[in-house]
């Protein structure tokens, strides 16, 4: 799950050439660790050029999703364990998804099935956070991931929304930079309060 350690959004939203269309194996999953985010200015160039087209991706099997309509969550649920995540009640992933601001999932069409997702809550005006960003294992390493968080920010600047934060794992934290994600901005550090955190002390 998204965690521990402060990243901010600064500058140009790079959006370099397109992986070439392979399937990978999942690599171990580390422990996690805190991370946070934030975006400094309103000039942020808002990213335009996607590194996969929405026609591309259709081409190869996916549809992009902005909405859950369709979007069976006992399959987000197992795309969620499978990478390591815990497994969460369906009806509580719902509500939390009906109070999302922006959400994107990409369906494997020859499945029907959920292979990645990513989204945001926020205030919809200043502040928003990233969660959940995840890629079905099976089709990791095939560009959907850096798609989805495209098209995540796209929105979500176009909407002025300046400040976008995110949790991050240490061993994805080469994934975010390239999208303009900075840690320690100014020496900014993330801070969590967790209940996850607490108990694990006890
Ligand atoms: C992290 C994750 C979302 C990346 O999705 P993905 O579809 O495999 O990544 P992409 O194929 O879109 O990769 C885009 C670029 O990021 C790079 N990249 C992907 N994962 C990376 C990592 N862990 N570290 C550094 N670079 C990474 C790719 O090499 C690629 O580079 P390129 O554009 O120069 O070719 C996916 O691996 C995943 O779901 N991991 C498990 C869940 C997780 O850790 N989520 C993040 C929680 S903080």
């Amino acid at each position: 799950m998204l965690q521990n350690t402060p990243m901010l959004i600064r500058g140009i939203i790079s959006t370099p050439l397109p992986s070439s269309l392979r399937l990978t194996t999942p690599t171990p999953r580390p422990k996690n660790v805190v991370v946070s985010a934030q975006t400094p200015t309103s000039t942020t160039p808002i990213p335009t050029n996607h590194s996969i087209s929405d026609q591309a991706l259709e081409s190869r099997g996916f549809v992009l999703r902005r909405t859950i309509d369709d979007l069976n969550l006992d399959d987000l649920n197992t795309v969620f364990v499978a990478v390591g995540f815990p497994k969460r009640d369906p009806q509580k992933i719902r509500l939390a998804l009906e109070n999302t601001d922006s959400l994107l999932w990409v369906e494997y069409k020859k499945t029907q099935r959920p292979v990645a997702f990513a989204r945001a809550t926020g205030d919809g005006v200043f502040n928003a956070i990233i969660w959940d960003v995840v890629v079905d294992p099976s089709f990791q390493g095939i560009g959907l991931g850096k798609a989805v968080m495209e098209r995540l920010l796209e929105d979500l600047l176009s909407r002025g929304i300046c400040n976008i934060a995110l949790y991050s794992e240490p061993r994805v934290l080469g994934f975010y930079r390239p999208l303009g994600f900075v840690s320690d901005p100014d020496g900014i550090r993330g801070m969590v309060y967790s209940t996850k955190h607490k108990k694990k002390k006890k």
